[in-house]
């Protein structure tokens, strides 16, 4: 992944870089204030003579003498005005890459509006996962946004300090989802967990007997299937003032859901390294949460385990008990992320916060309802939603309510225990039973349930600046939550 850094427009007359301006359809050049006229004049008719209309992500490479030196300058289309936002310039910025990469060490980006958009959109979009192989050589190394004049300095300084932060962020959340199922254990996140323990982040990793001391029998029963052993991580972040808010990140960490005895077909087993993508979100907050420095204490809790058939696999028709006490019928062993969740849940409202957000890959069918661009949004609490979705819409990031109807507890009753995993009505509203099955863990606290199955792994390209696979989603919209406590 790139770095973008700022630079002095009088630094550019000594780099020969290539130069790329933003471009509205209705308002012409953005940014490109800090051009000097007669340049600007000769890039619009260039421009025109290509045909270039600037649409959005639409990219036109014209040759043009500016600052001294003959430079390739590549015009991004941002759309129309009207509309358009920090997410227009983060996918031109995501185009800008897919046009250069490869063909230049660096390139200078002017730009006068949403500068942390534009390095997030240049950052991200040069993601590339490279665990497993060589890091493509002949590709872009570094990217500057231009600094006009004195004033925009501190602006775009602090622009690109903060896209850095969510990039790292980001970019290890899609690391994690993308590596390889057998090579993410649960003991090898939580000892990348631990490693985040320092100035302000302390971490406690709960392994299978201190679990079982806890009373997490619902957890435990899911990891039954594998030779694996699960962890339960609790990591907290504690800021230097004191405080009395305090809120609860909880993500659930299916290593790898094969299903269990309730064996997936292999065409839906494919992609099920990314079960563990609740998890790797609050993985990748906490990596960077004592540079953030919310206001607030945060906790950060995933559970982490293999869903397998085994020897000794939980099995329906099992009753598995919880932290809180419930007893729950297991009727099909791939519901797990909720029985797994069940008691992450149970020790997040045990710390008593004022909010709890759970981020799991939890139903198919929020993937039915929503597709791959809205995640789903289910909770007890209107203020936290609304909180949560203004985070969301600040991030760019979609989310969309969907509603805890009470009559459908019903069909959560168990026959010998107090809960079903499933609804003993097949096929309705599957989403909505995972969050109300949740519900049942949060002692009354405020909570969110976000069901990210559709957005947080991509089969094919997400958008501009989101290659194939894990997307990085929802950690952006978090960021941003965190920052607004
Ligand atoms: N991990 C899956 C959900 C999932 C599906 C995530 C597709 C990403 C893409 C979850 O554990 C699961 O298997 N859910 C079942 C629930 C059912 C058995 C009630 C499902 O959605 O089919
Ligand atoms: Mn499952
Ligand atoms: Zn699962």
């Amino acid at each position: 992944m790139i770095a973008v850094t700022p630079l002095a427009l009088k630094a550019l007359s000594a780099e020969k870089t290539d130069l790329a301006v933003f471009v509205y359809e209705d308002a012409g050049p953005a940014g490109a204030k800090a051009l000097p006229n007669p340049v600007r004049t000769a890039l619009s008719a260039k421009l025109k003579e290509e045909g270039f209309k600037a649409g959005a992500k639409d990219v036109c490479r014209v040759n043009l003498e500016v600052f001294g030196h003959a430079r390739r300058v590549h015009a991004v289309g941002l759309g129309k005005k009207k509309g358009s936002g920090p997410e227009s310039l983060r996918l031109a910025a995501g185009a800008l890459i897919g046009a250069v990469r490869s063909k230049r060490e660096t390139i200078a980006v002017l730009c006068s509006e949403f500068p942390q958009a534009v390095a997030e959109g240049l950052t991200l979009a040069s993601y590339r996962y490279e665990e497993y192989k060589k890091a493509d050589a002949d590709t872009l190394r570094s990217a500057h946004l231009v600094v006009p004049d004195a004033a925009a300095r501190g602006t775009i300084e602090k622009a690109c300090a903060k896209a850095a932060l969510v990039c790292e962020a980001v970019a290890l959340a899609r690391d994690l989802v993308n590596r390889g199922p057998s090579d993410k254990t649960p003991k090898s996140l939580a000892d990348l967990a631990e490693t985040f323990a320092g100035t302000g982040v302390s971490v406690a990793v709960i392994d299978k007997d201190k679990a079982a001391e806890l009373g997490m029998g619902s957890f435990l029963g899911v990891a039954r299937g594998s030779a694996q052993p699960p962890v339960m991580v609790h990591m907290v972040y504690k800021p230097k003032a004191a405080t009395k808010k305090r809120v609860a990140l909880v993500g659930k960490g299916v290593c790898f859901d094969s299903g269990g005895l309730s064996l997936k077909p292999a065409a839906s087993m494919e992609d099920m390294k990314s079960d563990m993508a609740g998890a790797a979100s609050v993985i990748a907050v906490f990596k960077v949460i004592a540079r953030l420095k919310p206001a607030a204490e945060v906790h950060g809790i995933f559970a982490a385990a293999y869903n397998m058939p085994g020897h000794d696999a939980y099995k329906p028709g099992d009753v598995l008990k919880a932290m809180n006490g419930k007893t729950i019928e297991v009727w099909n062993t791939d519901a797990e992320g909720r029985l797994i969740l069940a008691d992450a849940l149970c020790l997040a409202a045990k710390q008593e916060p004022q909010a709890i957000i759970d981020l799991a890959t939890l139903t198919g069918a929020v993937v039915v309802a929503l597709g791959s661009k809205v995640a789903g949004a289910m909770g007890n609490d209107r203020r936290l939603l609304a909180q949560v979705l203004a985070a969301g819409k600040r991030a760019d990031e979609a989310f969309c309510e969907l509603p805890l109807v009470e009559d459908y507890k019903e069909s959560i009753k168990g026959n010998i225990a107090e809960l079903l995993n499933i609804s003993k009505v097949r096929g309705e509203a599957g989403a909505i039973i995972g969050g109300l099955f949740l519900q049942e863990f949060v002692d009354g606290k405020p909570w969110l349930h976000l069901d990210i199955a559709g957005t947080t792994f991509a089969s094919g390209d997400w958008n501009s600046y989101s290659p194939k696979g894990g997307t990085g989603s929802p950690v952006r919209t978090l960021i941003e939550w965190l920052g607004a406590l």
